[in-house]
């Protein structure tokens, strides 16, 4: 039998954690012929919690989970992991923004990058979940020098998600059919979903964009603040959609992407498409052999320019407020 996975999932006890764990036990992420070791992080109030979460995984009797540990230390939870999934942060509420979130969030990222430093696998891949999720991968990178700064990411499959489901709804064309989507910069209300390089069913995406009125009123807005409008109506940030993006985010890194499409992630930026480099910034991405690759090529017509040069303005601008507060 194969070696287990380690996979690291902090914040298991949130909302999040709770959509997410029995899907990596049941082999959904690393696949079904992968066994998994979980190894959990949580605050100490929450570790009870956690226990009973474990309690549920074993009774589920799953194949491919070999273990469940649960730690209340950074240090011990990163040891020997493969797979580091940072979902535990404090959750955005009405009326918040990201920016806000910094601080707070700051410091629980920069302890959590030096313990992927010191203790994970050489082969750690770490996303980022906890929002606000570009700026904590960056963080946790800063605090790991020794680790390829390509390892880190942030989560954006979410909103790529988002975007097929509304041009799925708009078009009626399965999501199955929908190709070439991107979301660019940031994953905030400022990220821009671009549908002038994608194929919908048989048509160009440049056409359905051309309804300028639906792709500036409806898509794009929609897309970019859906994350609010799910707090609005469930009182609570979205968990099972952000579960799903987590596990299909790791899945295409360790496994690659569908042929002929790609999707899109937070990666460092090494100057492509003008991104100004180390920002952890949404690109379209393939992968192969475990590693993204960026697409380059893309032709960015200026509607296009204006909107990814705003979201990643903001990128920057977090960049220098995490710096003010010393955190990279
Ligand atoms: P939640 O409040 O239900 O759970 C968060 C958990 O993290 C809690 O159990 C808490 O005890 C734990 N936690 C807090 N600090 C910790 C630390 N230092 N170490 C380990 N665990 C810690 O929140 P949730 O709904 O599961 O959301 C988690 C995060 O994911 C939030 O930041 C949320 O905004 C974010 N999110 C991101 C996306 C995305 O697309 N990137 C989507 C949805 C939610
Ligand atoms: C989401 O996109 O659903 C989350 O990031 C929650 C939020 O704060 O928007």
């Amino acid at each position: 039998m194969t070696e287990p996975v380690n996979v690291t999932v902090t914040g298991a006890a949130g909302q999040i954690g709770y959509a997410l764990l029995f899907r990596i036990a049941a082999g959904e992420m690393l696949g079904p012929d992968v066994p998994v070791r979980l190894r959990l992080l949580e605050i100490p109030a929450a570790v009870k919690a956690a226990e009973g979460t474990a309690m549920e995984l074993d009774d589920c009797a799953f194949g491919t989970l070999a273990g469940v540990d649960i730690f209340d230390d950074p240090v011990k939870a990163f040891e020997g992991t493969n797979v580091a999934l940072l979902v535990g942060a404090r959750p955005r509420g009405p009326g918040m923004e990201r920016a806000d979130l910094l601080e707070a969030n700051g410091g629980i990222f920069g302890p959590q990058g030096r313990a992927i430093n010191d203790g994970a696998a050489s082969d750690v891949r770490v996303l980022v979940v906890g929002n606000p999720a570009n700026t904590n991968a960056l963080i946790a990178s800063a605090h790991a020098p020794d680790v390829p700064p390509e390892r880190f990411t942030a989560m954006m499959r979410l909103d790529h998600n988002r975007a097929l489901a509304q041009v799925s709804a708009r078009t009626g064309t399965p999501v199955s059919r929908i190709s070439g989507l991107t979301i660019w910069g940031n994953h905030s209300s400022t990220q821009y979903p671009d549908l002038f390089h994608a194929t919908v069913g048989d048509v160009p995406g440049a056409e359905v964009a051309a309804d300028t009125e639906w792709l500036t009123g409806t898509f794009i807005p929609t897309v970019a603040k859906r994350g609010a409008a799910i707090i609005e109506a469930r009182g609570a940030s979205s968990a099972a959609s952000a579960a799903n993006a987590a596990i299909e985010h790791v899945r295409d890194w360790a496994l690659g992407t569908r042929e002929g499409d790609w999707t899109s992630a937070g990666v460092v930026s090494r100057g492509e498409y003008g991104v100004p480099e180390g920002l952890v910034s949404s690109f379209p991405v393939t992968s192969a052999g475990g590693d993204w690759q960026i697409v380059e090529g893309l032709e960015i017509d200026e509607f296009s320019r204006e909107r990814i040069d705003a979201s990643v303005a903001e990128l920057a601008s977090e960049r220098e407020a995490v710096q003010g507060l010393g955190l990279v």
